[in-house]
């Protein structure tokens, strides 16, 4: 008996803590039409954004603006949308928690709520580090148990990014490793036929060993394996995929294209695959950290692959989020830089915490920057709260504050 009271009592109160209120037994939305994303400040209206295969979207903010959560709030949503979604840059593990049950805290739908109808949900993900990356971690400590090492094969390179990758240091090197491989696709080679490849090009014994060790380096290096291993791709139908890039910092400055490679390749085989119907889109893809991976003025191997996705990958079933803390850092109108990203972007989403230059970079690929009025825009970013957002709709020219919603799935960075 006393037990019974005693579940009987707990039982009463988990009915209580779960009767519904009058909002939950709303309808869901139809996230394969609109995605709501936050309320406006001044109004308090649900703001739901319809986003199409054309649609490039900008979420700018220094750090601790809340760029990840709402990134989070778009991602979880556009899942249930029918979305794949391709993390292409996720440089802190952020997207570790998506599968965390429930999913939202209770804390963050306290804070920011869910739109009429919603439910929080974990988020299937599956996530991919480059292995070499995966080698940082100390090896007195455990790995992180949801990462997946991988390498590239040598079928998912070019010659090209072969070649880059053997880093020649002389122009002999560099004219023996072209004529060696000139007519070669990188798929018909692996580590052996290199070697082969060397000996049978050059007489020249000295060079031949510079060229050799070159490629001993690249061997050693874990980023190209004979065969490939996983491909983060085939996991794209039942997850989100995330390219998990913690440890990054080191080798970005390394002067070597290492993370680069992996974050282009991804990029480009997806596009491949959506191209070829090997994939059915809509392919959501993340880019974060544009400023460092999608870089002005220089030449990486991610930035043209972003640069070439952003720009085709409409025709393709791919619309794309970037992530900045530095808009003006990335291609844009007022740089030396041919290409322009922010010029691309149909949304743009501004944290009040931003720099003046960049929210001007921004906004200046709108049609509502004029310059006699910037003390509107300086007032307008002043009086915006913390992890609030300004939405702007450059097909529209409009432009409102929103408070954005609690993401479905878990964020407990
Ligand atoms: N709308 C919000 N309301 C309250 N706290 C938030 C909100 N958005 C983010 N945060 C919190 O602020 C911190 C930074 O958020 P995060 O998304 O990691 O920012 P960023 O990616 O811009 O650095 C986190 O602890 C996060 O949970
Ligand atoms: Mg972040």
């Amino acid at each position: 008996m006393y037990r019974y009271g005693k579940f009987a009592k707990a039982g009463d109160q988990t009915h209580q803590r779960y009767v519904p209120d009058e909002k939950d037994l709303a309808p869901p939305p139809d996230y394969e039409k609109a995605i709501p994303i936050g309320t406006d400040i001044n109004t308090g209206e649900l703001v739901s954004l319809s986003i199409s295969n054309k649609d490039r979207i900008g979420i700018f903010g220094n750090t601790g603006s809340g760029k990840t959560r709402f990134i989070k709030v778009f991602v979880s949503r556009l899942w249930k949308g029918g979305y794949k979604i391709l993390h292409c840059s996720d440089v802190k593990n952020d997207f570790q928690d998506l599968d965390n049950r429930p999913g939202a805290s209770k804390k963050i739908i306290e804070q920011s709520g869910f739109a009429p109808g919603e439910k929080r949900q974990p988020i299937p993900k599956e996530m991919f580090m480059p292995r070499f990356l995966y080698h940082e971690y100390p090896e007195h400590r455990s790995k992180p148990s949801y990462l997946t090492p991988y390498a590239l094969g040598f079928r998912d390179v070019s010659t090209e990014d072969f070649r880059y990758l053997l880093n020649p240091s002389s122009t002999a090197q560099e004219n023996l490793i072209t004529n060696m491989m000139s007519g070669l696709k990188a798929e018909q080679l692996s580590y052996q036929t290199l070697y082969e490849l060397v000996h049978d090009t050059s007489n020249n014994q000295q060079l031949s060993q510079a060229v050799e060790s070159s490629i001993e380096a690249v061997q050693n290096q874990s980023i190209i394996n004979d065969t490939y291993r996983k491909d983060p791709l085939e996991y794209l139908d039942d997850n989100v995929v995330v390219l998990a890039l913690e440890n990054w910092e080191r080798y970005k400055y390394s002067g070597k294209e290492r993370v680069e490679m992996f974050i282009a390749n991804v990029m480009r085989r997806a596009r491949e695959q959506l191209r070829d119907g090997d994939l059915e889109g809509p392919l959501l893809m993340v880019i974060d950290e544009a400023h460092v991976f999608v870089k002005n003025g220089a030449d990486s191997i991610s930035k043209q692959e972003a640069v070439d996705t952003t720009v085709l990958g409409r025709g393709y079933g791919i619309p794309m989020i970037y992530s900045t803390q530095k808009p003006s850092q990335i291609p844009n109108s007022d740089d030396k830089d041919t290409d322009n990203i922010v010029g691309e972007m149909s949304y743009l989403f501004l944290a009040p915490n931003l720099d003046e230059d960049d929210w001007k970079t921004a906004l200046r690929a709108t049609n509502l920057y004029n310059p006699n009025r910037l003390q509107k825009w300086r007032d307008l970013f002043q009086s915006m709260p913390e992890f609030s957002w300004l939405m702007v709709d450059k097909a529209a020219s409009t432009y409102r504050v929103i408070d954005p919603l609690a993401p479905l799935c878990a964020h407990t960075g």
